[in-house]
């Protein structure tokens, strides 16, 4: 069955190990992957690795080994940090793998085919860690690329093959008129447009004395310039695992796709190269090209090429999956910059997941425990008034988490809910039910105590996308047998539309022993 939701990261260039830039993209397209798995949608995710090219082939160089061995040894970090990082991919697009060459060939066909390819000179300035021609004016001190400050651009100047962009030009503008949120958010669209109206130039995409690329199919003295074959590793990664590379059997499975979630650095690719190379081979365009921003660390700017990173791998070891993954999504507004600063990111955990989130199941189980047998009290959700404050925030915020999660806005998502398990810290502390069974209100007790637990479950529930594992523990706890990390039970939309409404656990429900489901997290030394 075709997928109803496609969605892709960028492929990571394999030059070096994956740094927390390349993780913070996965994790959103994970999030956003998690949440249409689980509200019922066929969804595909596709991340991998991007192989090719002057720069990769000089890291093997570097390294003194055959750059296939390279290429192979950094692509098992990348799944070996989805793994850690309990990122649930489909597909894992390699463009070194044979079959990408197969439909990197009949697309290049398509548009050889369309006229829109042919050979000129390249003369200008390469940035080997961009693998982009740069324009003399946007140099900064005349050597040096914008985005790589610390490298130095090389000077080229070879017969190379071009593709015709700038006959694109007005398909391009019509495009963006027609489809006014192809490029989001909107700052980054007006960044395209301002482009784009300036006039585009043909680009080429192919390279000679560069061994480290499919050669092009037409005149194997050129390899193919490696974005043109990045970009389609999309393709490929749509293709089933054992089906025969043809385009016709990638695009069944689910083209057009539905977002590219990349980082702002490489917008002009998606936004208006990629869109242009598939009008020439006459495919559909994507939904979407969201960019988002960059990651810094105390205020830097972090990079695999500035080398000034945080070590992923180290911090899940020390932190957890979970942590790593709300700390990002929660503090981000997705299409801005973002800073890493270890302090926040331990306050902010403690002060959301040990403490409110936390704190506040232990603390219900326990009572539930004294005051009501450990079982779950016997009422229902309907027995609550509408202004009863817990029911009336917990069955109005699907209403308003959903819609969070269709746009992205993941700082909103935790927000929503995190107010709901303040809501509930401050109804404790008002109702006092500790007070209450002195004074033998019994019934009060247990209708308090249901309808915290009760806006507990709905939470984990709706930030199951976000922190499957912590979800997972509190379901467990709940006395539910729902594990968030197995698709094949999570993705079904009347589990959906049941688990995301106020009001459906039951007495019926065997609470398990209170454990802390989140440790507090301490600084290092
Ligand atoms: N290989 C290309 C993509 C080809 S897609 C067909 C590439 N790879 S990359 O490894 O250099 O970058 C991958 C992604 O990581 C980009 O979206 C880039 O924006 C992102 N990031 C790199 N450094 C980053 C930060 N410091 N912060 C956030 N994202 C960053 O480009």
């Amino acid at each position: 069955m075709p997928a109803s939701f496609v969605i892709t990261t960028p492929l990571y260039y394999v030059n070096a190990a994956p740094h927390i830039g390349s993780a913070y993209t996965t994790m959103v397209a994970d999030a956003i992957a998690r949440f249409e798995r689980q509200r019922g949608q066929n969804v595909l995710l596709i991340t991998g690795t991007d192989e090719h090219g002057q720069k990769i082939q000089r890291a093997a160089e570097q390294q003194g080994v055959d750059p296939q061995v390279h290429c192979d040894a950094i692509a098992a970090q990348f799944d070996q940090l989805w793994t850690q990082l309990n990122i649930q991919y489909d597909r894992f697009s390699r463009t070194t793998a044979p079959r990408h060459q197969a439909i990197v060939n009949e697309f290049f066909d398509r548009v050889w085919q369309q006229g829109d390819i042919y050979l000129a000179k390249q003369q200008g300035w390469y940035c080997v860690a961009c693998e982009e021609f740069k324009e003399e004016r946007e140099l900064i001190e005349e050597q040096y690329c914008p985005i790589h400050n610390n490298k130095k651009v090389e000077w080229r100047d070879e017969d190379n093959y071009f593709f015709r962009l700038s006959k694109y030009q007005d398909a391009l503008m019509q495009l963006y008129r027609d489809h006014p949120d192809f490029i989001a958010p909107p700052s980054r669209r007006n960044e395209v447009l301002s482009f784009v109206e300036q006039g585009l130039q043909d680009f080429s995409i192919s390279r000679v004395n560069l061994d480290w690329g499919f050669p092009m199919p037409n005149n194997n003295k050129h390899t193919l310039y490696v974005w043109f074959d990045a970009l389609l590793g999309y393709v490929t990664g749509l293709l089933e695992p054992e089906a025969e590379p043809t385009l016709a059997n990638a695009l069944a499975q689910g083209w057009p796709i539905q977002t590219h979630l990349i980082g702002k650095d490489i917008l002009r690719f998606h936004a208006v190269y990629w869109p242009a190379m598939l009008l020439s081979a006459g495919l559909e365009i994507p939904q979407q090209v969201f960019g988002h921003g960059f990651l810094t660390k105390d205020g830097r700017k972090m990079g695999k090429s500035t080398g000034n990173t945080i070590d992923p791998f180290n911090l899940i070891e020390r932190y957890g999956s979970d942590a790593v993954r709300y700390y990002f999504l929660k503090e981000i507004e997705l299409g801005q910059d973002g800073d890493f600063n270890e302090t926040r990111f331990v306050n902010i955990l403690n002060a959301d997941l040990a403490n409110d989130l936390g704190n506040l199941l232990n603390r219900t189980l326990g009572m539930v425990k004294k005051y009501c047998q450990g079982q779950v009290p016997h009422v229902v959700g309907n027995d609550f008034a509408a202004e009863h404050p817990l029911a009336a925030l917990g069955r109005s915020l699907r209403d308003r988490v959903i819609p969070a999660y269709e746009a992205y806005k993941f700082p909103t998502v935790c927000e929503e809910i995190f107010n709901l398990i303040r809501a509930c810290n401050k109804f404790i502390d008002d109702q006092a039910p500790w007070r209450l069974y002195k004074q033998e209100q019994q019934t009060d007790v247990e209708a308090i105590l249901y309808s915290v637990l009760e806006s507990v479950r709905l939470s984990a529930y709706l930030l199951a996308p976000i922190v499957p594992n912590l979800s997972g523990k509190i379901y467990t706890q709940l006395g539910f047998d729902l594990n968030f990390n197995n698709p094949t039970v999570v993705n079904d939309p009347n589990l959906f539309e049941h688990h995301s409404q106020w009001g459906l656990l039951s007495s019926a429900q065997h609470l398990a022993q209170p454990q802390p489901i989140f440790a507090k997290l301490e600084l290092p030394g």
